[in-house]
């Protein structure tokens, strides 16, 4: 099977190293890739959200199957111009990424399921957000009416910064969402789903806040782990029947089915788990810890979901053990972040003993440097027979690399290792 991987991040390296570990892949492409990346696929310099580009490359690398990583293009309508092409693509239709898109039409979707999800108004005049802040609160979640790679959401409990950030928001000429805050600890549940057919991975964790314990500003994720030790089975069975099922039913129902990655982002609050959010991809850091521990061939899995014959296939194996990733992230990430500086100790090839390094944001200098290019600039993944093992996998890894005013989150699932999460 010939893969096209298309995107650029962490996200997209982890899909490539577990498509290469996959033997039915003989042949893998990206597009457009990073230094990391291209190590192990061959890069083309295409634009992943111009449709006819993207075409146009599946159609001369002659890929079985294209993988498509991040929102925008799968929002852009990317899948349907490939599928368009007869070219078997993993990722939903325009329609179906709404999904992700369009909070307006997830929670009509949510409402119509049955699905509990955070109250939410939107505001979209600067007059009406004062009297708005006042409905919703302490603590406020004020968040980006629109793709915004998760750095568009503020939660907190400070009235003044929450009013400042609808007003930035407002002054972009973006709708604010205004939501009722969710308690409780997040989960990221990904699921394979093809119309009705529904197959869990393994829940993660992400970390979305740039500092230690939780602080600072919201991030695109520091980190991530999995599995849940304090999730007990029976909530994944529940947010799997109570939830993804009937969204995937009702997407169904409405004549946009989704075929792809439909991430259900949920707070596991005292009265059950509640949507905060949903996406219509693989979702960036936990990916990266998900399909460290994935033993079935993943080509394999994403090609009968892209083909309609997902109930037809093995559910997904997993190996014994934990998966930690630790994102490296550039100094004042994430605000604009310090780039082209040379990174050193991220060493050659993907893995080494329990820990792998993915690249992010980075760029290979003529001189063979590799150069910092982005916010987020390398994940460390690390391996282990327990969490304890895997975190000091990845942070043994992640302390040999440097990168000048670059800076990690220490406490990736460690308050999962000390007991301190209650559901
Ligand atoms: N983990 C957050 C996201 O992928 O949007």
């Amino acid at each position: 099977m010939r893969v096209l991987v298309i995107g650029s991040g962490a996200r997209e390296h982890a899909l490539v190293l577990a498509l290469r570990r996959d033997p039915a892949v003989t042949a893998l492409f990206a597009a457009p890739g990073n230094a990391g990346i291209a190590q192990h696929a061959q890069v083309r310099p295409v634009d992943p959200c111009a449709a006819e580009d993207v075409v146009a490359l599946a159609t001369e690398v002659d890929a079985d199957l294209v993988v498509i990583g991040p929102e925008v293009p799968l929002v852009l309508g990317v899948a349907d111009a490939l599928r368009v092409a007869g070219i078997p693509c993993f990722g939903p239709s325009a329609a179906a990424a709404r999904i992700e898109g369009s909070k307006a039409f997830a929670k009509d979707v949510m409402s119509a399921a049955g699905v509990r999800t955070a109250h939410s108004e939107v505001v979209d005049n600067p007059a009406e957000l004062d009297d708005a802040l006042d409905r919703f609160g302490p603590t406020w979640v004020v968040k980006d009416d629109g793709l915004a790679a998760g750095k568009g959401v503020v939660v907190t409990a400070d009235r003044s910064a929450a009013r400042e950030h609808g007003a930035e928001l407002l002054e972009q000429g973006h709708p604010v969402l205004l939501e009722s805050f969710l308690d409780g600890p997040e989960v990221s549940l990904f699921c394979l789903v093809d119309g009705e057919t529904v197959v869990p991975l393994l829940p993660a964790q992400d970390h979305k806040r740039v500092g230690d314990g939780d602080t600072g500003p919201n991030t695109g994720g520091m980190g991530a782990y999995t599995p849940l030790p304090w999730l007990p089975e029976e909530t994944v069975t529940a947010i799997v029947e109570d939830v993804v099922r009937p969204v995937a039913a009702e997407l169904v129902r409405r004549g946009s089915g989704f075929s792809g990655l439909l991430y259900a982002g949920l707070a596991i609050g005292s009265a059950g788990p509640a949507v905060v959010e949903f996406n219509c991809r693989f979702g960036d850091p936990e990916t990266q810890a998900v399909l460290a521990l994935l033993d079935s061939p993943l080509g394999e899995l994403l090609y009968a979901t892209a083909t309609g014959t997902l109930a037809q296939v093995e559910p997904p194996r997993w190996r014994d053990g934990a998966a930690v990733t630790v994102v490296l992230a550039a100094e004042n990430y994430p605000g604009r972040p310090r780039l082209g500086d040379a990174i050193s100790g991220a060493g050659e090839g993907a893995s080494d003993g329990n820990a792998t390094v993915l690249h992010a944001g980075t760029t290979q200098r003529e001189d063979g440097a590799l150069i910092s290019a982005g916010g987020r600039v390398l994940n460390v993944v690390g391996v282990g027979a327990n969490l304890t093992e895997a975190r000091a996998s990845a942070y043994d890894r992640i302390a040999a690399i440097k990168l000048p005013g670059s800076h990690y989150r220490t406490d990736i699932g460690l308050a999962a290792v000390e007991n301190r999460i209650e559901v």
